[in-house]
């Protein structure tokens, strides 16, 4: 599936107030938690539900469910930590699993320094949550590890994506859908998302 870009005036506008320089860590968090929730909705469209027969308080009637241990989020440390809590709000017995990167500052190439996963993470399907998609390095190296676990079904959630990187991602792993919130204009020559929203994690975590 080619990239999935939500288009939406709600989302407009509250892409508006959490690119804004002027915006607070408060309200940076709230935003990301908010605009998680949008794309976890957009990427569960596919879901497969199961038969369940369930009983209102007028009737007895057959309806469908979903089976919500066959999912795991994996936020990629720090900044996918701040997705986490609006995919958790959707999704609440969903499974989490932790990969930690961060980019080396001149090299721009990705670090990883952890990774732990749930048990039986090759039987569910993976949500990787990370704000930014840049030059899609740390979306390549994490879904590589997945898949060396023998992960098969894996969707990658962001706030921001640059065009550079989804061409990245989408040649070396067109299996992998992603679902973003805006599709930016390009890298600049620090490889940071025009006009982007900054340094995601720094802003979530409000440590710089
Ligand atoms: C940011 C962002 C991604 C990565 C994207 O993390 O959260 O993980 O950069 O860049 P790429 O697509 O070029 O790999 P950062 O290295 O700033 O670490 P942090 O989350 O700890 O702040
Ligand atoms: N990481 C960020 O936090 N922001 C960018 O624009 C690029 C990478």
């Amino acid at each position: 599936m080619p990239t999935m870009e939500l288009k939406h005036p709600l989302i407009e506008h509250k892409l508006a107030i959490l690119r804004s320089k002027t915006t607070g860590t408060k309200e940076f968090r709230e935003l990301i938690k908010e605009i998680s929730m949008f794309l976890c909705y957009e990427a569960m469209r596919d879901a497969k539900l199961e038969k369940a027969e369930i009983e209102t308080p007028i009737e007895k009637m057959k309806t469908k469910k979903l089976d919500e241990d066959k999912y795991a989020f994996v936020p990629i440390l720090r900044a996918g930590m701040g997705m986490l809590d609006g995919v958790i709000s959707v999704i609440p017995n969903a499974k989490i699993g932790h990969i930690g990167m961060y980019r080396n500052e001149t090299t721009f190439e990705p670090v990883n320094y952890f990774f732990k996963v749930p048990k039986g993470i090759e039987k569910r399907e993976v949500i990787i949550l990370d704000p930014m998609l840049a030059t899609g390095g740390s979306a390549i190296d994490a879904i590589d590890l997945l898949k060396s676990k023998g992960v098969k079904k894996i969707k990658f959630l962001c706030i921001i994506a640059a065009p550079e990187g989804i061409k990245k991602v989408e040649e070396k792993h067109p299996d992998v859908s992603i679902y973003c919130a805006c599709i930016d204009k390009k890298l600049n020559q620090n490889k940071y998302i025009v006009p982007g929203l900054g340094d995601a994690g720094d802003r979530i975590f409000g440590t710089k």
